[in-house]
This record gives C-alpha cells, structure tokens and sequence, in this order.
C-alpha cells in the first residue's frame, strides 16, 4: 500500500548543464519503473530546469533545502512558495544541514511546518553519529528527532510525509548499514514512534526511506525489508546507471 520512493540528493554537485543532461540521460527509464516514484533533488539553481524536463511525467522534483519565512530580508535563503512552484518535495534536516549550517531539531520543525503551509512534502531526515551508535543511543536518538520533527503535525500531514533514516557513518562512507540494522531502526525506531503518536494508520501510511551508502550491490536487500519504503540516495544518485538500478532493484525486490 505504500508506493516505494527513491530521491536523488545531488547534494553540491551538478551545474544548470550537468543536471539537464544527467535528467536526460535516466529519465525515460525511470518513467518506465511504473511501480517505483523517483525524485532528483537537484541544486537549486538547476531545479527550474529539472522540473522543467520533468513536467507532465510522474517524476518528482525536491529541492534540498528551505527557509521557513515566508518573505522579506534573508540574503541568501529560499521561500516555501519559491520552491512550492516547482517542487512537490523537500529535503529537511539533512544531517549535513545540521551539521555544517547550524540546523537544529527546532529550526527542523519549523521548515516541515512551511513546507506543509505550502503543500510541499518534506523528506525529513533523521540518524545517529558513530559515537551515539557505539555508546548504544541510537534509539533513544533517532527517536527524539521524530518526536521533534513532528512537533504540532496533524495526523493526516504525518501519513502523507517522508522520514529518511541516515546514520550519519554510513552517509558518503560506502558502508551502508546492514540491511537487519536498518529494518529495526526503521521500523521498531521510526515507524513504532509515529504509531506512539499518531496511532497505527498514520504508522502504516507514511513512507520511511533508508540513506546512507546505498547502491546497486546493496538495494535488493535494503529494500526487500518490509519497513524500508525507498532510499535517500547521495553518491548512487550521480550516476545515471546508478540510479536507474537502485530503482529498478527496488521495484524487484517489491514486487
Ligand atoms: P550517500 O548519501 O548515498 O552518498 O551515502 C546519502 C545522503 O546523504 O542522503
């Protein structure tokens, strides 16, 4: 009942001409894996030109990033109803963002609500650093940032979002997590505390994607696992061949 999905974080990579031509190069396959939903999360200068190749096809557009006010005096930032004109998702709290660009649990909830006030889907990300995952804290973590993430959502906006699990030491590292490990974070971390909250039907309806390292020689396993509803893919995602068989494994291994 849920539709996999699998988005392509091209993080900062990619010119305008290097997006149209990567888009070019996998999109009438991916338009051909029917029971997959693909979305590229191109840079923002290069998403008018993807959601221009993109339009009229189920191909999704999300940009990475956005600002929650809704106007005025941000040099630098991008407004809900800027990206709402050409995307339908965006990337929120990606570990990088928290990392690097000062991004708390706080400014998080507040971007997901903006995003939602614009009728965009957020991909919200969550997941531990090594240190949490070897003192044993990854579930007590990972849940406190669902908890905050969803802080003030209603039910119906929970069921219809996107939560990606990234541990942080699988990000960019090529050692994804086990696919066991990731099952158990996903669904007994993840899911059970959408259902604590919003009950089972929101628990059953909102798509959780596993990120962190994941490629053609791991996809089949990462998701054949029940609580895996798609990836966040980083590195895979730049390369066209890549990409096209993560999807491709993904509908397989769904089927
Ligand atoms: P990766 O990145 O696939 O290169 O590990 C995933 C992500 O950061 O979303």
């Amino acid at each position: 009942m849920r539709k996999p999905i699998l988005a392509g974080n091209w993080k900062m990579n990619k010119t305008v001409a290097e997006a149209i031509a990567l888009v070019n190069e996998m999109k009438d396959d991916l338009i051909a894996i029917e029971s997959v939903e693909s979305v590229f999360c191109p840079p923002f200068l290069a998403v008018a030109d993807v959601a221009r190749l993109t339009a009229g096809t189920p191909l999704g557009v999300g940009a990475q990033n956005l600002f929650w006010k809704e106007s005025g005096a941000y040099t630098g930032e991008v407004a809900p109803n800027m990206v709402a004109e050409l995307c339908q998702y965006v990337i929120i709290g990606h570990s990088e963002r928290r990392e690097y660009f000062g991004e708390t649990d706080e400014t998080v909830n507040k971007k997901i609500v903006a995003a939602f006030a614009q009728g965009i889907t957020p991909i919200v990300c969550v997941g531990e650093t090594l240190e949490l995952r070897q003192a044993e804290r990854t579930e007590s973590w990972v849940k406190g940032q669902v908890v905050a993430a969803l802080a003030g959502l209603s039910a119906e906006q929970v069921a219809s979002m996107v939560i990606a699990y990234e541990p942080i030491w699988a990000i960019g590292t090529g050692l994804a997590a086990t696919s066991e490990e990731a099952e158990r974070v996903c669904g007994e971390v993840v899911r059970a505390t959408v259902a604590e909250l919003y009950g089972q039907a929101t628990a059953d309806a909102v798509r959780i994607q596993y990120g962190g390292s994941v490629k053609p020689s791991n996809a089949a396993e990462l998701m054949a696992m029940p609580n895996i509803d798609g990836g966040l893919v980083g590195g895979a995602s730049l390369k066209a061949a890549d990409f096209v068989e993560v999807v491709r494994l993904t509908a397989a291994a769904k089927a």
